[in-house]
């Protein structure tokens, strides 16, 4: 992953909610991602969990009211405020967010949220009616028009035990949400790009199908990395258990023919399609409208071949312009140069991306890849044993280049 929140510093500030022991874990998770995490946490936080729970996972201080008081108080908030990239309030109780849009002080937090001068994220956690009241709702509509980020809440159980509105969203989904601040002036800024992945399926009747063994790591990790550069990213994925990397608009299809639709809808004015998904060539010519039975006998099926979505893609790149870079995948078990310098001319690409899927540490089901990136100008770039992670940001670092000096 890129480290975008490396060595970024991030203040977290955890009010009087329950959900306060999950703030511990969105702190390890900011931490485990490089972040230099300061916490502070407000006088009723402290009846649900302690500063050394804080201190424990990120390695730093946790502060608290008694440090608007000690010694340095009357400059802790100053400093703390003004040296912050990032100050997420996780949980934000009703009261929290009054005091934020009225701009109270009479707490540390409030006081270092009036001296930061950084972005501000909020993720409200309350009962359901305190979020639904209008008070709140009109705090919030302040805070919105000040361009706070707010988070949340989610619906699900509460801990009045009651179901409904008010829950904090998960620690990941917070942790994605502050990668995408940090990455929203990268260098892909005001590109989209388009992104398939994992395997399509290919009916045989209603209960089998023809597929492979394509995950879909790859194209969740260029997914990701695109993110991270401050791309908008539309992610076209056939059936795959992997999450969505938060930020991305993920379109699923099961098909060959669904994943064509998919991505024709979705390039006109994209700057790339990154097609890393393994698309069934074949599919049966007539599936079964229901189950087919062992009495039958030995079912005869017959294929016949699916569109080629990069070959239609490339036609309409030659009459519209869209996308403006094509980026293709040979996953190959033989000649693996030759196959995919073949595919590179014929479905007209400005990159290929070879993969040689005969060795055991690279291709489908395992979290490494060892490629080599192949240009339409015959340059060639072979690339080590990498995570799918490390190879997703070596093709983007690539394609940034490209975009950015226009070649291609
Ligand atoms: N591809 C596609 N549409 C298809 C099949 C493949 O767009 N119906 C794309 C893949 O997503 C990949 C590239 O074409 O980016 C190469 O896929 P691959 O399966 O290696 O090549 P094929 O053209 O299908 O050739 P073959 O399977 O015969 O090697």
């Amino acid at each position: 992953m890129i480290k975008i929140l490396d060595k970024k510093h991030i203040l977290l500030g955890v009010t009087g909610s329950i959900a306060a022991y999950k703030a511990a874990d969105l702190a390890s998770k900011l931490t485990q991602a490089g972040a230099l995490v300061d916490v502070i946490l407000t006088t009723s936080a402290l009846q649900f969990v302690t500063p050394l729970t804080f201190q424990s996972v990120t390695g730093r201080r946790a502060y608290t009211d008694a440090d608007l008081w000690g010694g340095e108080g009357h400059v802790q908030h100053i400093g703390l405020g003004k040296s912050a990239d990032l100050l997420v309030i996780a949980p934000a109780t009703a009261n929290t967010l009054a005091r934020l849009a009225r701009g109270l002080a009479d707490n540390l937090l409030c006081v270092t949220a009036l001296a930061a001068a950084c972005p501000l994220l909020v993720a409200p956690a309350m009962d359901g009616g305190m979020y639904l009241h209008p008070a709140t709702q009109a705090n919030l509509e302040i805070l919105r028009q000040r361009n706070v980020t707010i988070i949340g809440p989610a619906e699900g159980h509460l801990a009045s035990g009651l179901a409904g509105i008010g829950r904090m969203v998960e620690p990941q989904e917070l942790l994605n949400q502050v990668r995408l601040i940090f990455s929203r002036n990268g260098p892909l800024r005001g590109h989209r790009l388009v992104i398939t992945a994992a395997g399509t399926q290919e009916p045989i009747d209603p209960v089998r199908a023809i597929t492979n063994r394509s995950s879909g790591k790859q194209g969740f990790a260029l997914a990701q990395a695109a993110l991270d550069l401050g791309a908008e990213v539309t992610l076209i994925a056939g059936p795959t258990s992997l999450g969505t990397p938060g930020g991305a608009s993920r379109v699923d299809v099961r098909t060959a023919e669904d994943m064509l639709e998919a991505v024709l809808a979705a390039i006109p004015q994209a700057t790339a399609l990154l097609m890393a998904a393994a698309v069934a060539d074949f599919r049966p010519i007539h599936p079964a409208g229901q189950k087919i039975k062992k009495e039958g006998g030995i079912p005869q099926i017959h294929l016949e071949q699916t569109p080629d979505i990069l070959h239609l893609v490339a036609q309409m790149k030659a009459e519209t312009g869209w996308p403006r870079y094509m980026v293709g995948f040979a996953a190959e078990s033989q000649q693996l140069l030759e196959n995919a310098r073949q595919k590179l001319q014929a479905k007209r690409l400005d990159l290929i991306i070879a993969n040689d899927i005969s060795a055991s540490d690279a291709g489908f089901e395992v979290d490494t890849n060892r490629v080599t990136l192949l240009y339409a100008d015959g340059r060639a770039e072979a690339l080590g044993l990498m995570s799918k992670e490390q190879v997703a940001e070596q093709i983007l670092d690539r394609l940034v280049s490209q975009i950015t000096t226009g070649s291609g």
